[in-house]
């Protein structure tokens, strides 16, 4: 199974994780699209979604499942998400579709984060792939700074805006040994609007595609 296959394996695979007739939070991603797909299989699973991004939102509305506000809802069952790492404690790196503001709120609202992902996504120690922030114009270059001086390379994502209109530094070089610790330290500088680091909102359960077969981690 190549890689596309082993997405679409693991989207399949999270219908089981759907309640019936429930409102759930949808991430964003190549791997989410085949969730999103395959939930359009199941006519009626769920009453509608919260979606993380424009692109998920449109996605999910061109199968005519209804989309709510995360105003609408003031919790959900299960939030269905891919992501770009994933430790063996289910803490994540998010982002690299540049929706990790709306995916971290959507999570906060879900009672279980359930990621989805493709076996290259399982790390021991976060960090190889590039960690985004999302951030405010104005404070770029000196929140590029402050990654220097911890040991980080940060890049402005040319040519990307986010859906909330900032945008994205990738910070290269860093080795995430104490996510949670990473995460708190980051939130709080000025500029920084989400860091993607899924610490706090880390997953309760993975399901991971492998060649034989979607292996489920618990954490
Ligand atoms: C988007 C994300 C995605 O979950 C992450 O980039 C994984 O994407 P894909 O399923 O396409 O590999 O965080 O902001």
């Amino acid at each position: 199974m190549n890689q596309d296959e082993l997405k679409a394996l693991v989207g399949r695979a999270a219908l089981a994780h759907v309640p019936a007739g429930s409102i759930i939070g949808v991430g964003t991603g190549s791997t989410v699209n085949c969730f999103i797909d395959a939930l359009a299989t199941q006519p009626g699973l769920v009453r509608g979604a919260v979606s993380s991004s424009v692109k998920s939102t449109e996605r999910l509305k061109a199968h005519g499942i209804p989309v709510l506000e995360a105003a609408e809802v003031e919790s959900l069952p299960v939030y269905i998400d891919g992501a770009d790492e994933i430790d063996h404690a289910g803490c994540m790196i998010k982002g690299g579709g540049a929706a990790l503001t709306r995916e971290k709120i959507v999570a906060d609202l879900a009672q279980r984060f359930i990621c989805i992902a493709d076996e290259s996504k399982l790390v021991a120690t976060l960090g190889r792939f590039p960690l985004p922030v999302e951030v405010i114009p104005m404070a770029a270059a000196q929140l590029t700074r402050r990654f220097a001086a911890i040991g980080g390379q940060a890049r402005l994502r040319e040519g990307v805006t986010t859906d909330n209109g900032q945008l994205i530094l990738d910070v290269s070089g860093l080795s995430i040994t104490d996510p949670l610790a990473l995460e708190t330290e980051i939130n709080q500088w000025p500029g920084v609007v989400t860091v993607g680091l899924f610490a706090r909102h880390r997953a309760a359960a993975c399901l991971l595609g492998t060649r034989d077969g979607v292996r489920t981690l618990t954490f």
